[in-house]
């Protein structure tokens, strides 16, 4: 490893009015080496980021690459310097080609643009090369697997010289076996010199591919060191105290309820999709959770739909409490007890400009309404016990939401749901970039609703999660069910060997 900092930060801070959520960080990343961040929801991981892409100017520090100072605040000095980032949602253009997106947004250097593009594919081409990426340049960038766009984006990057590239919880999207290409893309970049500083609440993945470790709590860097000189449990009481971090490791001390209290809520009957799913059938118990794992593009987020009414089936049979039912629209699944929990809280979730509290009480905002007007001050006391439940940070309900932390927005989307008291809950992919602290108590506030006699569906490629919290394990295969377990009679091996047999 290269003794001599790429990238070295001193003292820097970050205040928003009189709050500080960035104080006196002290970071330096050398080429070829892999830093992980980690911390808590809200800790100020992306905060720094934000920094180092010139996304925001700090209030106080400097940075320096190759010991050069820079001017900070500035996307552009950052990019010329070398610094690029990947983050979980993709900033692609799908609509065109792999070359054109790795090349988007750049000046033309020629007059003549047939010759700057000959010299792109080249410059392509070389990239490829040297990175030992495979992929087709002419391949429209919508009809590429996620994991394969992560890799244009990092392409993308490249092409503008990056030799420090920062990667944003860069693998919330993306199935095991395409983390683990991911990584090897990663390694390949390491070798050939390039600093790596990548955000994941998943430990494996730190354990897995990077280095060194720096953690940050409240705002502040509390530790660093080797990944090979730290055991996990270790580093998750760095993460989030001792009390949480006992909490966390009880996480799958639950007991297990096969069928519920034996009642069933929902059953599905041979639902068919065309071209999406077909044959799915199952029955959902009053007080269990239920579990659908699979690899990411096998359906089951398109069979919530389905389930929840924004979307429809085309044959099968749905029953709802014994009655013959297909939801016509969300709002009548809703009304028929039904919560859905999206995965993505960016497009369907949430309201970011409104606050905390009103998203809060979003789903069940008529009960707020009196002659037209909302009821603030009810609002703020109904909403106050689930900030405290789902740990919400900062605990303020008039704040908007857009400003919450990624792990504190989904603790949102959350809420919003539970609030409404939902017979059934449907929750796809719950915990993506919630912290290992939140994720213990979600886990609970659903054991809770569980024991309440709530039927809840969860969608959910995170198999330590699956395993976990699961009372029966479903596996879904290219729109099909090819296994139903009780969770306490199966494996983990069992279960990824179901999944793995889609790949074949
Ligand atoms: N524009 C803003 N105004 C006020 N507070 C903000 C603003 N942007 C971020 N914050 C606050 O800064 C703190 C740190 O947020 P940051 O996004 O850096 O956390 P994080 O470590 O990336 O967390 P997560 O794991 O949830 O993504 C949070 O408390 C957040 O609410
Ligand atoms: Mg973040």
């Amino acid at each position: 490893m290269n003794e001599a900092h790429l990238i070295d930060a001193q003292g820097l801070g970050k205040t928003y009015g009189s709050l500080a959520v960035l104080i006196d960080a002290n970071f330096t990343v050398s080429a070829g080496e892999i830093r992980a961040l980690v911390g808590s929801n809200g800790a100020g991981k992306s905060t720094l980021i934000k920094i180092l892409t010139g996304a925001i100017a700090p209030t106080t520090g400097t940075v320096k690459v190759d010991g050069k100072e820079l001017v900070l605040g500035s996307p552009t000095e950052m990019i010329n310097s070398g610094i690029a980032c990947i983050y979980q949602h993709s900033n692609l253009a799908p609509a065109m080609t792999v070359l054109d997106n790795i090349f988007l947004g750049r000046q033309p250097t020629k007059r003549f643009g047939l010759l700057d593009r000959k010299r792109q594919r080249r410059e392509a081409e070389e990239l490829l090369q040297r990175h030992a990426i495979q992929i087709d340049l002419d391949a429209l960038v919508s009809t590429l697997p996620t994991v394969k766009q992560k890799e244009v984006e990092i392409l993308k990057a490249l092409a503008l010289n990056a030799r420090i590239l920062l990667m944003d919880e860069p693998t919330g999207w993306l199935a095991a076996s395409d983390v683990a290409k991911l990584h090897a893309t990663i390694r390949t970049l390491k070798s050939s010199g390039v600093a790596i500083v990548y955000i994941s609440h998943m430990l494996d993945e730190i354990f897995a591919v990077c280095d060194t470790v720096t953690v940050m709590r409240d705002g502040r860097i509390i530790s660093e060191g080797k990944v090979a000189d730290i055991t996990r449990p270790s580093l998750v009481k760095l993460m989030v105290g001792e009390k949480l971090a006992k909490d966390s490791a009880q996480a799958g001390k639950f007991k297990r309820m096969a069928r519920g209290t034996g009642k069933v809520r929902l059953s599905a009957n041979g639902l068919t999709k065309r071209g999406v799913f077909s044959d799915i059938s199952f029955d959902l118990f009053a007080g269990e959770i239920f579990c659908i794992t699979g690899l990411i593009g096998s359906k089951r987020t398109e069979f919530l739909h389905t389930l929840f009414g924004s979307d429809r089936f085309d044959s099968g049979e749905l029953k709802v409490d014994g009655k013959v039912i297909s939801f016509k629209s969300p709002t009548q699944a809703i009304s028929n007890g039904m919560g859905f929990v999206t995965e993505d809280r960016h497009r369907e979730g949430l309201m970011l400009g409104l606050s905390i509290s009103n998203n809060l009480v979003m789903a069940t905002l008529r009960k707020f309404h009196k002659f037209g007007l909302l009821k603030r001050k009810e609002i703020y006391s109904a909403t106050g016990e689930m900030i405290t439940d789902l740990n919400i940070q900062p605990p303020d309900p008039i704040k908007p939401v857009r400003l919450l932390s990624g792990g504190n927005q989904q603790k949102v989307l959350l809420g919003k749901w539970l609030n409404l008291k939902p017979k059934f809950l449907l929750l796809d992919e719950p915990t993506v970039g919630v912290d290992v602290g939140a994720k213990a108590e979600i886990y609970a506030i659903l054991r809770a609703e569980r024991d309440k006699g709530a039927a809840i569906l969860v969608v959910s490629s995170d198999l330590e999660e699956v395993m976990t919290i699961s009372d029966r394990i479903a596996v879904m295969v290219s729109g099909r069910l090819v296994a139903i377990h009780d969770a306490d009679k199966t494996t983990l091996a069992e279960i990824i060997g179901e999944i793995g047999g889609a790949a074949r």
